[in-house]
């Protein structure tokens, strides 16, 4: 082997190793930097010598050219479907079925243990590996014949594109899946763009996965679940949660979360508890799949149909319900666009009562054709923002329906006639002093991903402005409990309580205060870059269009609007103000890799007798070290409180060293 070709295979199992920690394990070790030097590398060397390019290379997974159609696939082995069971007692009918089953084959009261899994709301995908490469991956279709869609599904970062100590052949099962950040994000950005917005995260996951051009998914937050093995040569499954440790093991991302059960009621109390659950999720789930675990018993118990008798989909009730739409009116944003958004006659949508929907933007609003007076479809998914899909079948079809809405002419805070600039697709209000827009700012300045000012929403946010307590955000920061506790609604207690959260935000990372100030082309994930790559406010103050330019995600078009608005005027004496407010304005801790504690990951788990887990988090970065969510063979602290649940369990398991506070404590002071 050439020295070229070692070093080629050399980076890509380093490569391999640092995709699958980071979007596998959620547990980094190196920085994006050194990820993308890697990568160059790799790259240059592909360049120079295309003989060494192989198909699982990860330069491969971006970039491919599109594909003219998507091809049939005959799946190795079918794919099946669920039945659904909806109610405890659907459960015990279930279980009752099998044991019958069981019992005409000569086996009375069998006993069975079950695995509960979230039935993620994406679209199930079958993947190939032959001598351990990715060989194809295809949708369900209808079971038996699906559409080659291989060249998105490598652009999937959590998708191994090879497998270590693999079989001749297996085919991977599992779900692909877009979070709802990403959704919401994906779906922010449409909007703006004035493109069509997707209806919910699996059909922006089906939409993104059924293209041609595999660019377009590479730019989309995909991700995937994988949840089971079809057909395989060379290797057998003595239970399905065996199966689950072996492509866990193998890099396959495997949800954290699975349990496995010894009996109904344990099997019944998980669905509930994820049924409870499910609006905190970073994902959006349907119900919970429940599947019996030991391999001889489901093979014994078959198949019916499409349904396997060995599995159920315990199913949550619907997020989308109909009313009726009794107006259509518009909010500032705080940028001064203009969002349309319907006032419905009050419904409750999954557990939520639901009085207002977004509509995005006035393209959205056009292409649904929602009308007042309309019956309409609401859809609630998980933490996102309700929507209005479109009018319900019936209202489309009915006559005399009221005339369709369209953007004001004036602003409907200000008055101040609006305007449509030729490259937004937002008709905007102008004023920059419209109180419509400053409440958003303050509004967006206090919020969770922001300064994150507990007590502090927006019907607070908007009385200050209102009763003139506050002009800007700076001000927040002078407000006095007396003044506080005399507003509507508010006492001594809640009005301390918010001075209390006040002062907590001003030890918000710099980072989210960049996110903070309402910059346009600043969101969480650029305001962290930013961050990152500047480190003070004065270098960024300092930077030019260029090199805020330089900033990963940034590019020249943000570039100059980033440098515009910073060298605006009033956002100066805004940071000046909120500087002198005491806020961070540099970078904590050490740059990434350095501190006595550089590269020691760590993961929290229960109650600690006197740190908040967001402090201990905090002191354990400010030593270089990381925090992660989930325990792994590559942690190498679990700090464990009162009431430590699973984690502290696979901890032992994985034989990761575990510490209380006092010794965590030490070990930070220990330099
Ligand atoms: S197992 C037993 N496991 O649900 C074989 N399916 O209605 C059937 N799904 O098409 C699939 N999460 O898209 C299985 N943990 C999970 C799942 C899951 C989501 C979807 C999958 C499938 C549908 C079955």
């Amino acid at each position: 082997m050439s020295a070229g070709a070692k070093r080629a295979d050399q980076l890509r199992a380093e490569l391999r190793e640092h995709n699958e920690r980071y979007y596998v394990q959620d547990d980094p070790s190196i920085g994006d930097d050194q990820y993308d030097a890697l990568l160059d590398e790799l790259r240059e060397l592909e360049r120079d010598h295309p003989e060494l390019v192989t198909p699982d290379s990860p330069t491969q997974r971006v970039g491919a050219e599109p594909v003219s159609a998507l091809e049939k696939v005959t799946h190795p082995q079918a794919m099946f479907s669920l039945a659904n069971a909806r109610s405890p007692e659907e459960f015990d009918g279930w279980v009752l079925r099998m044991r019958n089953h069981l019992a005409r084959e000569g086996i009375e009261d069998a006993a069975f243990q079950y695995v509960c899994e979230p039935k993620v709301d994406g679209l199930a995908i079958s993947i190939v590996y032959r001598d351990g490469v990715l060989e194809r991956g295809a949708t369900r279709g209808n079971g038996e014949v699906g559409e080659d869609v291989t060249h998105n599904l490598r652009t999937i970062p959590s998708v191994p594109l090879s497998i270590e100590d693999a079989p001749p052949m297996i085919e991977v099962r599992g779900e692909v899946y877009m979070s709802l950040d990403g959704f919401q994000q994906l779906n922010e950005r449409r909007a703006s763009d004035g493109k069509p917005t997707f209806m919910n995260p699996r059909n922006a996951a089906a939409g993104t996965l059924r293209q041609l051009d595999p660019r377009l998914a590479a730019e989309r937050p995909l991700s995937l679940w994988a949840y089971g093995v079809g057909a395989c040569e060379g290797v057998s499954f003595s239970s399905q949660w065996q199966t689950l440790e072996w492509l866990r093991e193998r890099g396959f991302p495997v949800n954290s979360e699975i349990e496995r059960l010894d009996s109904e009621q344990a099997a019944i109390e998980r669905c509930l508890a994820w049924q409870q659950r499910r609006g905190s999720l970073s994902f959006e789930i349907d119900g919970v799949v429940i599947k019996v675990d030991d391999a001889e018993q489901q093979r014994r118990l078959g198949v019916v149909g499409r349904d396997p008798r060995w599995a159920v989909a315990w199913k949550f009730p619907p997020t989308t319900k109909l009313t009726e739409l009794k107006e259509i009116q518009w909010s500032v944003g705080k940028f001064g666009d203009l969002h349309p958004f319907a006032v419905l006659e009050p419904v409750e949508v999954g557990g939520v009562v639901v009085q207002h929907a977004t509509l995005h933007n006035e393209e959205d609003l056009i292409r649904k054709d929602v009308r007042p007076g309309d019956e309409v479809i609401i859809l609630r998914a998980g933490d996102v923002i309700p929507q209005v899909v479109s009018p319900s079948p019936h209202a489309a079809e009915r006559g005399g329906r009221s005339a369709a809405v369209s953007a004001p002419k004036k602003c409907p805070v200000c008055g101040t006639p609006t305007v449509k600039p030729g490259n937004s697709v937002f008709t905007k209000c102008p004023n920059r002093d419209c109180e419509g827009r400053r409440e958003a700012l303050l509004t967006h300045f206090v919020s969770r991903g922001a300064m994150d000012v507990d007590g502090l929403g927006e019907k607070l946010a908007v009385m200050l402005l209102e009763k003139g307590l506050v002009e800007n955000a700076a001000d927040l920061y002078s407000l006095s409990v007396a003044q506080l506790a005399e507003l509507d609604g508010m006492g001594e207690l809640s009005a301390q309580g918010i001075i209390d959260s006040l002062e907590a935000s001003k030890a918000r990372p710099f980072a989210s205060v960049l996110f903070a100030l309402g910059i346009e082309g600043v969101g969480e994930v650029t305001g962290r870059s930013l961050a990152q790559r500047l480190r003070t406010i004065d270098a960024l103050l300092a930077a030019d269009a260029e090199e805020i330019a330089q900033t990963p995600g940034v590019g020249p078009i943000v570039g100059e609007l980033i440098a515009t608005q910073l060298a605006d005027e009033q956002m100066r004496s805004l940071i000046a103000a909120l500087r002198v407010a005491g806020l961070q304005f540099e970078q904590e801790g050490p740059p990434p890799g350095e501190g006595h504690l550089a590269n020691k990951t760590f993961v929290l788990t229960g109650t600690l007798p006197t740190l908040t887990r967001e402090q201990a988090s905090e002191k354990i970065l400010a030593a270089g070290g990381r925090v992660t969510t989930s325990v792994s063979k590559k942690t190498d602290y679990l700090v464990a409180g009162e009431s430590a649940g699973s984690k502290l369990e696979k901890a032992e398991r994985l034989e990761v060293a575990v510490l209380d506070e006092l010794a965590l404590l030490s070990l930070l002071s220990a330099e």
